[in-house]
């Protein structure tokens, strides 16, 4: 043990008090000793200790009392009685209450010793298994918060956000619109040691430049028109916990030359002021630009970029990533499901699933998810169908469902509608030459399309 265990010792009588001390000191303990149960009060408050060794019946303040004390600031203290013949039955009671052995007078020097070693042991394993039980909370939350996504390009950049995320680094997370990088950065908080504080978010490209830096910033009383009273900037505001800057890459270079100042120096000077203000913020910058490509336009500052760049997290489109879409799909209609308060689950069916997995998305996760929000709104049953997809995503190239691949393990009903569609198509639209060619009847045909959400 790095450090040796602190005992308080509690009687009333020097004698034992001096008996105790030299035993347990011999055996490497720490001993307080405490003249009765006041200054035994008193000083488990200020010593704190591993262990505590009280009589019980002690003029004035009882062991009992110690006992109780002792549980009220740390029930993982634990708590030796020593009882004489007299005091025995309060003794058992005590430890039902919580104490952690009693020892009947005379004892063994032995048996003290055994009792206290297991106690110490005990105590060691309790503190142990709150630290494990506080890990696994944390790993809950982190489990909660974790952004959905198994392809193997997602997964890196999560793992790489897992281990940047308790150092105080500031993190550049590229990607296109709509591939989560909010949701990144968001992780990124939640798993560091500021996620008790706030994640505060701005914009950079939609403020006008001077607003930007007085947000930012912040600004003195009267330092420009309309400036009515002192504003304290986000930078100083978001103290303590994490600022995320968005669409870095609009920030005027004006602009981008007091925040590479404020980084590196680690403080701001508000606009119109001259004083410096220190702060304490973690930064994590989005940008859906190249700003490599605007670096050299000569539109961003290097310095900056390299400042921020310590760690890039690059965000795969999600066509990049589509083994991801039905596991998106499916987190988004659970939750509708679940914000709509349904009696029954809502559920995807498969060919609206299939026409999801054929879409090529160019607003990424963001697109899915309002296509998902927008069809149950219109879902009439308990499904969401194709017919309430979007016309964008319900239209992708017909023969691309055959030819361009079926999903993994398609159902009879999908490859059904394949078949028809390449039918149709290559009748030219024509419904009565299709439904020869698929040897069904027009009437038939038509319900087939309307419920597959075909529009020729
Ligand atoms: N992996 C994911 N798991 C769950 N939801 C996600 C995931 N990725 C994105 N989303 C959701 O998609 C939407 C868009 O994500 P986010 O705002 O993080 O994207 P962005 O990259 O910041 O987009 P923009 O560049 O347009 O600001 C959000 O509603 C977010 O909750
Ligand atoms: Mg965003």
């Amino acid at each position: 043990m790095s450090r040796s265990v602190k005992i308080l010792l509690v009687d009333d009588e020097v004698g034992i008090l001096d008996t105790l001390d030299i035993l347990l000191r011999g055996e490497g303990y720490d001993v307080v000793r405490a003249e009765g149960g006041k200054a035994g009060l008193e000083l488990i408050e200020r010593e704190r200790p591993d262990l505590v060794l009280t009589d019980i019946r002690m003029p004035g303040v009882t062991g009992l009392e110690v006992l109780a004390r002792a549980r009220e600031l740390d029930p993982e203290m634990p708590v030796i009685l020593m009882t004489a013949q007299a005091s025995l039955q309060s003794a058992m009671r005590a430890v039902n209450e919580g104490a952690f052995y009693y020892l009947q007078k005379p004892f063994a020097n032995d048996e003290l010793l055994a009792i206290c070693g297991r106690a110490v042991e005990v105590r060691a394993l309790k503190v142990e298994n709150r630290a494990l039980k506080k890990e696994i909370r944390r790993r809950d939350r982190s489990a909660d918060l974790r952004p959905v996504g198994k392809a193997r390009g997602f997964t890196d950049v999560l793992r790489l956000a897992e281990t940047v995320a308790p150092t105080d680094s500031t993190v550049l997370i590229s990607g296109e619109s709509g591939t989560g990088k909010e949701v990144v950065a968001r992780y990124i908080h939640g798993l560091s040691h500021r996620a008790g504080e706030t994640f505060s978010s701005i914009n950079c490209g939609a403020l006008p430049e001077s607003l930007l830096e007085s947000e930012l910033f912040g600004h003195t009383k009267g330092s420009f028109t309309g400036a009515v009273r002192d504003k304290v900037g986000l930078l100083v505001a978001a103290g303590g916990g994490t600022l995320f800057l968005d669409e870095i890459g609009e920030m005027s270079p004006a602009t981008q030359v007091k925040l590479l100042r404020a980084i590196q120096e680690r403080e701001v000077i508000p606009v119109g002021s001259t004083d410096p203000v220190a702060v304490d913020v973690r930064i994590l910058a989005a940008t859906n630009r190249d700003l490599e490509d605007e670096i050299r336009r000569g539109a961003f500052r290097s310095d900056l970029y390299y400042r921020l760049n310590v760690i890039q997290l690059h965000l795969p489109p999600l066509r990049e990533r589509k083994e991801d879409i039905p596991l998106l799909a499916r987190y988004f209609v659970d939750r509708l499901g679940r914000e709509q308060s349904r009696e029954v689950p809502l559920d995807l069916d498969d060919d609206a699933l299939a026409a999801l997995n054929e879409y090529d998305w160019p607003g990424n996760v963001r697109e899915l998810e309002n296509a998902l929000e927008r069809a149950a709104v219109l879902a009439k049953g308990n499904a969401i169908t194709l017919g309430a997809l979007p016309d964008r995503v319900r239209e992708a190239p017909p023969l691309r469902v055959v030819g361009g691949g079926l999903p993994p393990n398609p159902t009879m009903e999908v490859i059904e509608k394949a078949y028809i569609l390449w039918v149709l198509q290559a009748e030219g639209g024509n419904k009565t030459r299709a439904s020869e060619v698929l040897g069904i009847d027009p009437s038939t045909l038509y319900r087939k399309l309307n419920r597959f959400g075909i529009e020729v």
